[in-house]
């Protein structure tokens, strides 16, 4: 497993391996008056070659110091735009070069830009992030030969800055990568007891857990996730989660709803096979509220949150839920079920309409809830919907915090009565092909208290790639995991 430390420059051992950024046209590698002018002769020498400073273009400079053996050299783009997105990313490609060098340690110089602190913890991530596999189920995984990477500090003052940003980052990064491993693994081994199982484990580090089981779901009238249970031979789950600092007064009290269906299959209104074979990814907002909750008790900040997981199977068995079904769910409204497919939103009713019976300054939910997302805003941007301004304008500004991308589509209520049936209160669908991202949005809405401040985040797009990102290799990306950990601790602009 990889750790990210810090040390001091001074103490270089011989023989080191030093990653330092290099933005386009700049003579000097950032961080270069450590290393005298030697590094501004390797950059030269790496120039010569075809090194550019491009955006995640990386290089290698022999640069023969007795403490330095190499420089890597990251790309990092147009200098007026480098952000700390960018350090992120650097450290990402950066690490993965030393792994296929088969180096087992670096040495890495932080750009400082605004805040050493953040700096520091975007490396980390980077790093961490970047080197994430899953190797779970390999007989014979190829060892990552990359233990350490260790941020170089100039001083004391430096150091202490920079020790708080790999704290955080560490924790940061474990959240987006255990939210990986969950999505990663095979959708019966991930199933909604195991799902439930892991909670408990992860309650361990501070927050409280009550698990509601199908009895209880029944009592409380759950028909949401209920209906889409039906066809499942598992049994679903519904979590509510409570994080509160153990010390000092609370700022504000936020709920987020994360859906967990483990598989769709779409149910009897069954999807083709080619669209099926990611869909062990629909838990995925289940697994961020969760792994959230536990970033949450490490770090204590100033806020009340509480986390709300509907978990279940959509399947096709015997019994289960028929396309024109009526479901009767958490507050006694009624769903006509004309596709089995559209069963997040028949989940996140529930648990929407429960999250706005407690006492809660905003709810936000975070959903892979529609195929249109892809079509709508692409594989490296995520929905962003709801009923206030203010709300959305600062999951805005914590996403663009953390590096990642959100955009807003309108629930226009000229779009309702698409939603009208003719049997219930409510209908799954609209028409298909048009607007499917906000028509989800707009169901979710009608199960939201007028009054209760509410986001929805789709990330039905974003959750996966087939291809990998610049932070992850092909499978579950973690996306929004830092947007909403960065919201939820209060360090946005
Ligand atoms: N889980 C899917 C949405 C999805 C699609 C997630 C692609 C990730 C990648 C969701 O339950 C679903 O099937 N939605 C339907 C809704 C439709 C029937 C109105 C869809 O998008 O086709
Ligand atoms: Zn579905
Ligand atoms: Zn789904």
């Amino acid at each position: 497993m990889l750790d990210v430390l810090s040390s001091a420059h001074s103490s270089l051992p011989a023989g080191s391996n030093v990653v330092l950024f290099v933005a386009e046209k700049s003579k000097d590698p950032i961080g270069s008056f450590l290393f005298g002018s030697v590094a501004r002769k390797a950059l030269e020498q790496a120039r010569g070659v075809g090194f550019e400073g491009k955006l995640d273009q990386v290089t290698l400079v022999h640069a023969g110091l007795r403490t330095v053996s190499r420089f890597i050299f990251v790309g990092l783009g147009n200098e007026k735009e480098i952000s700390f997105d960018f350090i992120r990313r650097g450290t990402a490609a950066a690490v993965r070069r030393a792994n296929a060098l088969k180096l087992s340690k670096v040495f890495v110089r932080v750009p400082v830009l605004s805040d050493m602190s953040q700096s520091s913890q975007a490396a980390t991530e980077g790093a961490l992030l970047g080197a994430y596999r899953y190797t779970e189920f390999q007989s014979k995984p190829v060892p990552s030969a990359l233990q350490t990477v260790s941020l170089l500090t100039k001083d004391a003052s430096e150091a202490a800055l920079v020790k708080s940003g790999v704290a955080r980052g560490r924790v940061f990064a474990e959240a987006v990568n255990t939210v990986r491993d969950w999505v990663n693994c095979p959708p019966s081994d991930m199933d909604p007891a195991t799902m439930t199982a892991l909670a408990q484990k992860a309650s361990r580090s501070g927050f409280k857990l009550r698990v509601y089981k199908k009895t209880e779901l029944k009592k409380m009238s759950m028909g949401g996730i209920l209906g889409v249970n039906r066809g499942s031979a598992k049994d679903p789950f519904f979590l509510h989660m409570l994080y509160r600092p153990k010390r000092g007064p609370v700022r504000r009290r936020i709920g987020i709803c994360g859906k967990g269906i483990t598989f769709d299959s779409g149910g009897l209104s069954l999807k083709p096979a080619k669209s099926m074979e990611t869909m062990k990814d629909d838990m995925t907002g289940a697994a961020t509220v969760i792994n959230l909750m536990k970033a949450l008790a490490i770090l204590q900040p100033a806020v009340e949150v509480h986390g709300f997981t509907p978990i279940t199977e959509n399947m096709p068995g015997g019994d289960a839920v028929k396309p024109g079904d009526v479901l009767r769910t958490f507050r006694g409204k009624t769903i006509e079920v004309l596709n089995t497919d559209a069963e997040g939103r028949l989940v996140l009713s529930d648990a929407l309409s429960f999250a706005c019976r407690q006492k809660l300054d905003e709810v936000i939910d975070i959903a892979t809830l529609t195929g249109a997302c892809v079509v709508a805003l692409g594989t490296k941007i995520a929905g962003l919907m709801g009923n206030n301004a203010d709300l959305q304008s600062r999951l805005s500004g914590a996403a663009s915090q953390a590096g990642e991308k959100l955009w807003p589509l309108p629930l226009d209520k000229e779009y309702e009565p698409m939603l009208k049936s003719h049997v219930a209160d409510i209908k799954n669908i609209g028409v298909t092909g048009v607007a499917g991202t906000i028509i989800g949005g707009l169901f979710l809405k009608s199960f939201v208290d007028e009054t209760m401040p509410w986001a929805h985040l789709d990330i039905a797009s974003t959750a996966w790639s087939d291809e990998g990102t610049a932070l992850s290799p092909p499978g579950a990306t973690g996306f929004m995991v830092r947007t909403l950990l960065t919201y939820l601790t209060g360090r946005y602009s």
